[in-house]
């Protein structure tokens, strides 16, 4: 039986609090957070997950539990990780280290992040729940024999879009990192690179050859929304971010010298039920589709009744309606991977290794998402086969990252 421990206790942590629901083996043991750890410990507690605490600082966190999760923001990663080195300095014995996506803000950080676990020896999963949605493993699954047959997949569509995001560090895009490109675009580059890999392969096995981005502020550069977020602390007229971003990666297969496609397309301005996750996947011959809107459950609420909702976001994430027709996904924890990631770096840490996605591969997701902000800056393709170009990356910090969005959107 793992013992869990939270740093951070805001909306990630809440949906892997219900996604613990339904791994075995498991205590959610502590939580410590600026903001949020008592309504999250109270709530594991009445979901039996245990006696869950509530902790005073990371170093006593660390010390009462064996495996540590950051989920807190982004811009608060390498000093939590480096609370969490003098706890394990101390004397803290920990079986494992989970980050959030995306691992860091940009490719310093997060080599810093790879270097301080490495030093720690203690196995590392890297949350990137998309990887283990059981629509698309399961698709796989079916489709693996006439992968075999056929070849491996050749173009991957990968779409996460909503309607923004729900805290203003995320918009500020010197806090989070970027615009929707960094917050969501390192889910559908993942999530397409792995729809290309051919079943049995390394999840970085592919080769990427070259990277081209367009981004833009199209919604929430106008008015009233712009107005909105400056109500919210966020100011765009100074520092804007991208809402929309839409990535072409281009993969070889080191073995077959096959090339493969990944599209990857995001959006802060879907402005439509919930969250939308679109994935497609086109092999020679064969193909597959998810789209998470699409739900058994269904749900209409009159304008008579709509005062009487209390909460649409428990009927969908990111829901902008509380009337009218409405979609319900009743399992989200599950239907997003979130389950799964669990299961996988559970059994991993319990058995002293890796998660099948460790920090060095949420590593190679931030190269790629600094090259395509690179590719959008440049208003070119970037060659990812190039060492310079690899070199240039590893200090490159994007201009909308400083603040100097008003350059380039
Ligand atoms: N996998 C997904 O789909 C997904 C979804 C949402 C968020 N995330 C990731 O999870 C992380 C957290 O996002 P969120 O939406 O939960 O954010 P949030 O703002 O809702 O919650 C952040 C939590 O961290 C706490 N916190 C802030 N600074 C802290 C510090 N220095 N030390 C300890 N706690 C601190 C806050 O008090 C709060 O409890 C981000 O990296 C985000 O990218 C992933």
């Amino acid at each position: 039986m793992l013992k869990i421990g939270m740093i951070g206790a805001g909306f990630v942590a809440g949906f892997h609090e219900r996604a613990l629901c339904s791994v075995r083996n498991v205590e959610f043991a502590g939580v410590y957070a600026l903001k949020g750890a008592d309504e999250l410990a109270q709530q594991a507690r009445r979901d039996r997950l245990g006696d869950t605490k509530v902790y005073e600082s990371i170093g006593a966190l660390v010390k009462a539990v064996d495996v540590v999760c950051l989920f807190a923001p982004n811009f608060a990663r390498l000093e939590i990780m480096r609370e969490v080195a003098r706890a394990v300095e101390g004397g803290a014995e920990l079986k494992g280290i989970i980050i959030e996506k995306p691992l860091a803000r940009n490719m310093r950080e997060a080599d810093t992040l790879v270097r301080m676990a490495k030093a720690m020896h203690i196995p590392t999963a890297y949350f990137e729940n998309q990887i283990h949605m059981p629509c698309i493993v399961q698709a796989r699954r079916q489709l693996g024999q006439v992968e075999q047959a056929m070849g491996a997949a050749h173009l991957a569509r990968s779409a996460e879009e909503h309607g923004g995001p729900h805290e203003p560090w995320f918009w500020d895009p010197t806090t989070q990192g970027g615009g929707v490109c960094c917050d969501m675009g390192c889910h559908s580059i993942a999530c397409g690179m792995f729809m290309l890999t051919p079943s049995g392969k390394p999840l970085d096995y592919l080769k990427p050859v070259s990277i081209s981005a367009t981004m833009a502020l199209l919604k929430w550069g106008k008015e009233p929304w712009i107005s909105q977020l400056k109500e919210r602390g966020v100011d765009y007229t100074a520092a804007p971010a991208e809402d929309y971003s839409s990535v072409s990666l281009e993969l070889r297969d080191p073995e077959t010298g096959q090339r493969s496609m990944v599209q990857a397309t995001n959006s802060w301005m879907y402005d439509a039920p919930g969250l939308r996750l679109l994935m497609e996947a086109f092999g020679p011959g064969y193909s597959y589709t998810v789209n998470s809107l699409q739900s058994p459950s269904g749900m209409f609420i009159s304008d008579a009744a709509a005062a009487a909702v209390t909460d649409s976001e428990l009927a969908l994430e990111k829901s902008q309606a509380t009337r009218g027709s409405l979609i319900l996904q009743p399992n989200e924890s599950d239907l997003y991977g979130y389950v799964a990631e669990w299961i996988d770096a559970l059994a991993a840490f319990e058995e002293g290794r890796d998660a099948l996605l460790n920090l060095e591969y949420g590593k190679l997701i931030i190269m790629l998402i600094m090259a395509a902000y690179m590719a959008h800056e440049k208003g070119k393709t970037i060659d990812l086969t190039d060492p310079n170009v690899l070199n240039e990356l590893e200090d490159y910090i994007p201009l909308i990252q400083q603040g100097h969005g008003k350059k380039v959107l």
